[in-house]
């Protein structure tokens, strides 16, 4: 039977149901039910360690809660023993045989089993990638698309059915700017030739004519008008911008191999605008505040009220006025502008309600950098309180930290400004193959620079999602195309490593059938690696739940330290046992499966050969 669950989630659901019989009165006992993989050797392979938190409301003490849990059931099949330890910890022992038919299964159907299936029947909305319309995309926007395209693989991978958005910034007052400026010094010949570059050197070029020369700035000011006015020139220019500039992202998400499944830029939700803010004007909850509209959190969220307050004071008292101002602006939310436009916050809140009523997903997620904090902040707390978003859509904003240089300031556009997307790549790709064609001299040139790529794409990604996406990165060549310790390309040389390891056992020993053959897990060498692997599920269940894709780069990691480990002590092509020998080459297969797959649900390739 395959398993689409792991030892924890089963364990979770016959602790919800023993914690339901021991304590009717107290449901909450059973919604907290939890179980998970134990730490440490010695504290049996998973554990409950609910009881203390629930000691205070059931008045018992925790070992007594532990005690009841266990109390007369029936174990389920696969563990061995269970054990009340400690202050009040279960912890439970899983049967040798149950360990290896799961671990076997994981070779057998490219480790799809024991991910439990925890969004079927559910929809979850990735917005991801997202960049600006006419702007190249630089490496600061690598983060949302490679952490935003494993979000998706993990939720997909869950059981969610999911759909990828790309929120393109083409809406704004900036394309008054580079109309005027395409219409007066566009050079056609760099359009030709690479039309992002041209297009930012006409939109800078042309800002700073308008903040010199107010008959530009109302020149620009105007075509913005006749744009947002369906004028057919300005619109054809515009939508001749947007389609140049798609075809340059999806350039790099050919090379990234991400595909986004719905692209509805701020565009897309304009026409519904003036609708959306007369609602939220009869609401009550947005009031006229110097021409502008504004919805002032602090009206009705007291914690808002309470946090700005003393934020406010502590500024007032430092006599800083200017993180006052700060301070007090970081509630307001201008929902139209002085002149009647309408802005990001606006088409964000036009954004979440059409995706909620087309979709009811049950998670919304937004992957930006965490500039944006503040603005999400508001968001969901306005789309709560207008019932815009309803409790059973869960909201989350993964923010993920700026790059900076390598002395951790800010990249400067002045000063060359930070390296381009596709720079990257190519450096990535080209110093991969000098290594690939050390390593194989014979290998020819066509497949050898196949293979560079994928290395070369794997090391970018990998050392993007290594970390939590909170951290601020900071940029340096050497680390991002790093091809060693904890990077994409050690992991895909230790799974290139495993498969030509079972190809040379697949030729000395033809008549043994190493995928039928129990796996044996008396060494503890053996067992550890096993109980690794089919923690799996688990990990993938972690980081979709907490939108951290490096909580599996970091099991992928220690999963191929703990094979290490195992392959430098335990021989297998050279085991004189046929029955281990099979066995551990089965252990290799399981290993070299959730390799694959992990990396896939990271967006990492994994040659068979490197
Ligand atoms: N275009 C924005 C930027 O580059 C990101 C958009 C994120 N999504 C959203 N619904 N606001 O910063």
């Amino acid at each position: 039977m395959q398993h689409a669950s792991s030892f924890s989630a089963d364990l979770t659901a016959w602790l919800a149901e023993r914690l339901a019989a021991a304590f009717p009165d107290h449901p909450e006992a059973a919604a907290a039910a939890r179980a998970v993989p134990s730490a440490k050797a010695g504290f049996g392979d998973c554990q409950y360690a609910g009881a203390m938190a629930l000691a205070r409301t059931l008045r018992l003490p925790p070992r007594k809660i532990a005690e009841a849990v266990l109390d007369g059931a029936a174990l389920p099949d696969f563990v061995e023993k269970a054990e009340v330890a400690g202050a009040g910890f279960v912890n439970f022992f899983v049967k040798d045989a149950a360990l290896a038919s799961r671990a076997g299964e994981c070779a057998a159907d490219g480790a799809t089993a024991g991910i439990p299936q925890i969004g079927a029947g559910k929809t979850a909305i990735v917005d991801y990638s997202s960049p600006n319309v006419a702007k190249s995309m630089h490496i600061g926007h690598i983060r949302s698309t490679v952490i935003g395209g494993a979000i998706v693989e993990l939720f997909r991978a869950l059981g969610y059915t999911v759909v990828g958005d790309n929120h393109i910034g083409d809406w704004g007052t900036q394309f008054g700017v580079i109309i005027k400026g395409w219409r007066e010094f566009a050079d056609m010949e760099a359009v030709e030739r690479d039309p992002v570059p041209e297009l930012e050197r006409i939109y800078k070029e042309s800002y700073a004519r308008a903040k010199a020369d107010p008959a530009w700035m109302e020149a620009c000011r105007l075509e913005t008008v006749k744009l947002q006015q369906g004028d057919p020139e300005n619109r054809a220019l515009w939508q001749k911008f947007i389609s140049m500039s798609r075809h340059t992202f999806d350039e790099i998400y050919d090379r990234l191999g991400i595909s986004i499944e719905t692209t509805r830029g701020e565009s897309w939700y304009q026409p519904q605008l003036a609708a959306r803010e007369e609602r939220l004007e009869k609401s009550g909850l947005a009031h006229e505040s110097r021409g502008a509209l504004v919805v002032d959190l602090r009206d009705f969220d007291p914690a808002a009220a309470e946090q700005s307050r003393k934020a406010v004071e502590s500024a007032r008292e430092k006599g800083d006025a200017e993180s006052e101002a700060r301070e007090d602006g970081k509630w307001i939310c201008i929902v139209r502008k002085e002149d009647g436009g309408f802005n990001y916050n606006t088409t964000d809140l036009a954004t979440m309600e059409t995706r909620v009523k087309e979709y009811a997903p049950s998670k919304i997620v937004i992957v930006t950098d965490d500039r944006q904090i503040p603005h999400f902040q508001q968001l969901f707390a306005i789309s709560r309180r207008i019932g815009l978003a309803p409790d059973s859509t869960e909201l989350v904003h993964v923010a993920f930290g700026t790059i900076t240089d390598e002395n951790g300031h800010p990249f400067s556009t002045r000063k060359g400004g930070m390296p381009k997307l596709k720079e990257l790549l190519d450096e990535a790709s080209s110093r991969a193959l000098a290594i690939v064609r050390e390593k194989n001299p014979d290998m020819p040139g066509e497949e050898a620079r196949a293979l560079a790529e994928k290395i070369g794409i794997g090391a970018v990604k990998y050392s993007d999602m290594a970390m939590d996406p909170a951290t601020t990165i900071k940029f340096s060549w050497d680390s991002v195309l790093s091809l060693q310790g904890n990077s994409g390309p050690y992991l895909q040389y230790a799974y290139a490593r495993i498969r030509s390891l079972l190809a040379k056992y697949d030729a000395t020993y033809p008549g043994e059938d190493r995928h039928g053959a129990p796996i044996a897990t008396a060494d503890p060498l053996e067992r550890a690696l096993a109980m690794r692997i089919v923690a799996f599920g688990d990990t993938v269940a972690a980081a979709g739940a907490k939108c951290r894709p490096n909580l599996l780069a970091d099991y992928l990691f220690a999963l191929a330290q703990q094979y290490s480990a195992f392959y430098q002590a335990l021989p297998v092509l050279k085991c004189d046992e046929p029955s281990i020998r099979a066995s551990r080459a089965r252990l290799c297969d399981a290993v070299a499966s959730v390799l694959k797959r992990g990396l896939a649900l990271l967006g990492i390739q994994a040659p068979e050969r490197m």
